[in-house]
């Protein structure tokens, strides 16, 4: 069993800092992409306050299919451009969204979700799939969590094989 850290009374630097230690530290010695992502998005949940849903979407046969997650059940498949998995993964650059709704375009999961943020899975040039975080909370995610869950990514990818997860386009 793994013991998630708290991060309570950290700056969201050193919260970051500390999870992605531990997310080093979970990965360590396995490559299996199905394991590590679901134990990233278990990790993810309960370190960060004030989420309700963390996971992942693969790129598989040329759109976005839904991969290891917390939080509520959600659609399984996103086309490349649409919503803000979509976008996230055509521009293959971080969406911070604030209010979900004004985004044009936005996929409602669950309706409780009010901002989100979307990292794509890059490699070696090659796109994967997105790392989606809601939130219930207005504003929830900024550069910082840009930062470290860009980090959190380049953990990921390095240590893990996605082949049998995902295309690489
Ligand atoms: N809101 C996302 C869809 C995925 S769910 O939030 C889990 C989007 O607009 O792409």
């Amino acid at each position: 069993m793994h013991v998630i850290a708290s991060t309570a009374g950290l700056s969201r630097a050193e919260a970051y800092r500390s999870l992605n230690t531990q997310l080093a530290g979970v990965l360590t010695g396995e490559r299996d992409g199905l394991a590590n992502t679901a134990n990233m998005a278990a990790l993810l949940y309960q370190g960060l306050p004030d989420l309700n849903w963390a996971g992942f979407y693969f790129l598989r046969n040329g759109e976005l299919v839904l991969g290891a997650f917390q939080g509520k059940v959600a659609c399984v498949r996103i086309a490349l451009g649409r919503g803000v998995c979509g976008t996230a993964a055509s521009r293959r650059e971080t969406v911070i969204v604030p209010d979900v709704h004004a985004f044009p375009g936005h996929i409602a999961c669950d309706s409780a979700s009010r901002s989100e943020i979307v990292v794509p899975l890059v490699h070696e040039g090659k796109l994967r799939g997105v790392l989606d975080l809601d939130s219930p909370n207005l504003a929830r995610f900024d550069r910082e969590d840009a930062a470290g869950l860009e980090e959190a990514v380049r953990i990921l990818l390095t240590g893990s094989d996605l082949d049998r997860l995902a295309d690489k386009a």
